[in-house]
C-alpha cells in the first residue's frame, strides 16, 4: 500500500478507487496548500494528484524523497517542473482529450458572447435600463462592431452600439492541438472562415492577427509562448477584433491587454484564464468595460470533470503497481 496525497476534495468515485487500494490523504479546504503546507504534506507521499494550482518544483520534489508519481487533473502540466521530475524517474501524467470539446465550447461561447455583447445586453436588463427598440442599438456610443473583415486597421470605428456578426468572419486560431482544431470545427459550422498559426504549420502570427476577427488562442504555456501576446501584437490586431483566451494567463500580458482594451484599440476580449488566477476583485484588467472574464471553467462540466478525476486515478493506479501511466505527458 501506497501514500498518495490529493490536493483537493474529489466528488467522484476516483477517490474510492484509489482509497481501495492505498493509504490517501487528501488536502481538506477549498482554497489550494501553500507550497510549504504542500511540502510538508507531500514529505513522506508516494504518489501526488494535483490541481493546476499546485507549483510542483524542484523544491516540493526534493521536500518528497519517495515521490514516484504525479497525476495532474488537467491536460496542461506548465505547474510542473517535467525536467525535475524526470531526472528523479517520476513518472508524470496528465488528463489529455477528455476535455477537448469541453473547453472548446467555452471558448466559442465567449466568442458569442463578446460578438453579441451579451454581457451588456443582460446587465442593461437588469437594471431596468431596457429601452425600445432602436437602429442602432444603444448599448454604448464608443463601442466597436463592424461587419467582419469590413474595417482595416487604424480605420475609425463606427459610433454605435451593435455587435459583431459571427458567420463570415475570420477566425485566427493560435495553437492547432486538439482543442484549437476543435475550435476550428466549430467556426466551420458557423460559417466562418478559419486560419491558424502555430509552430509547425499555419500562418506567420503576426498574419493571423492581421486577418483574424476573433482570435482564440489554445497554445500550451511554455517559456516560448509566455506574452505572446503583448503590446506589438495586440496593436497588430484590427480594432474590429476580439481577443479570446481558454489556455492559459500567461499566454497574454495583462497591461497589455488592458491597456489595448481601455484604449479601444481591440473591440473586446473573452477571458476563462488570467494571470494571476484568481483574478481579485480590483484588478485593473477589470476596468475594461469590454471584457468578460469567467473564472477558468473551461472544462467545469459534469462529464469532464469526471472523466479527468478517473483518468489522474488510472495513472496513478498504474504508476503505483509499477506500471507505465495510461496517460503519461510526453
Ligand atoms: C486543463 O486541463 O489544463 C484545463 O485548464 C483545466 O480546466
Amino acid at each position: 500500500m501506497s501514500r498518495i496525497l490529493v490536493t483537493r476534495q474529489l466528488p467522484f468515485e476516483a477517490l474510492d478507487r484509489l482509497k481501495a487500494e492505498h493509504d490517501v490523504d487528501v488536502w481538506e479546504h477549498a482554497e489550494p496548500p501553500a507550497p510549504e503546507q504542500l511540502r510538508e504534506r507531500a514529505a513522506s507521499a508516494h504518489g501526488l494528484l494535483t490541481m493546476l494550482t499546485e507549483t510542483v518544483d524542484e523544491e516540493l520534489l526534493d521536500a518528497a524523497p519517495e515521490l514516484e508519481a504525479i497525476a495532474n487533473m488537467a491536460v496542461g502540466t506548465d505547474n510542473i517542473d517535467l525536467d525535475a521530475a524526470a531526472a528523479r524517474g517520476i513518472a508524470v501524467g496528465n488528463t489529455p482529450g477528455v476535455l477537448t470539446d469541453t473547453t472548446a465550447d467555452l471558448a466559442f461561447a465567449l466568442l458569442l458572447a463578446v460578438a453579441r455583447r451579451l454581457p451588456e445586453g443582460a446587465a442593461e436588463v437588469r437594471a431596468g435600463a431596457w429601452g425600445p427598440w432602436q437602429p442602432a442599438h444603444g448599448l454604448g456610443a464608443d463601442v466597436a462592431g463592424a461587419a467582419p473583415g469590413g474595417v482595416r486597421r487604424g480605420r475609425r470605428r463606427p459610433a454605435h452600439g451593435l455587435g459583431a456578426d459571427v458567420a463570415g468572419a475570420t477566425l485566427g486560431i493560435v495553437g492547432w492541438g486538439r482543442i484549437g482544431q476543435a475550435m476550428a470545427r466549430r467556426g466551420e459550422g458557423f460559417g466562418m472562415e478559419i486560419v491558424h498559426s502555430s509552430r509547425s504549420s499555419g500562418l506567420e502570427l503576426h498574419e493571423l492577427l492581421e486577418r483574424a476577427d476573433f482570435v482564440p488562442l489554445h497554445t500550451p504555456l511554455t517559456p516560448q509562448t509566455r506574452h505572446l501576446i503583448d503590446a506589438p501584437a495586440l496593436a497588430r490586431m484590427k480594432p474590429t477584433a476580439f481577443l479570446i483566451n481558454t489556455a492559459r494567463g500567461g499566454v497574454v500580458d495583462p497591461a497589455a491587454l488592458r491597456d489595448a482594451l481601455m484604449a479601444r484599440r481591440i473591440a473586446g476580449g473573452g477571458l476563462d484564464v488570467t494571470d494571476p488566477e484568481p483574478l481579485p476583485a480590483g484588478d485593473p484588467l477589470l476596468d475594461a468595460p469590454n471584457l468578460l472574464v469567467v473564472p477558468h471553467i473551461g472544462s467545469a462540466t459534469v462529464r469532464t470533470r469526471e472523466r479527468m478525476a478517473a483518468m489522474a486515478a488510472d495513472n496513478l493506479l498504474a504508476a503505483l503497481a509499477g506500471r507505465p501511466m495510461p496517460h503519461p505527458v510526453t
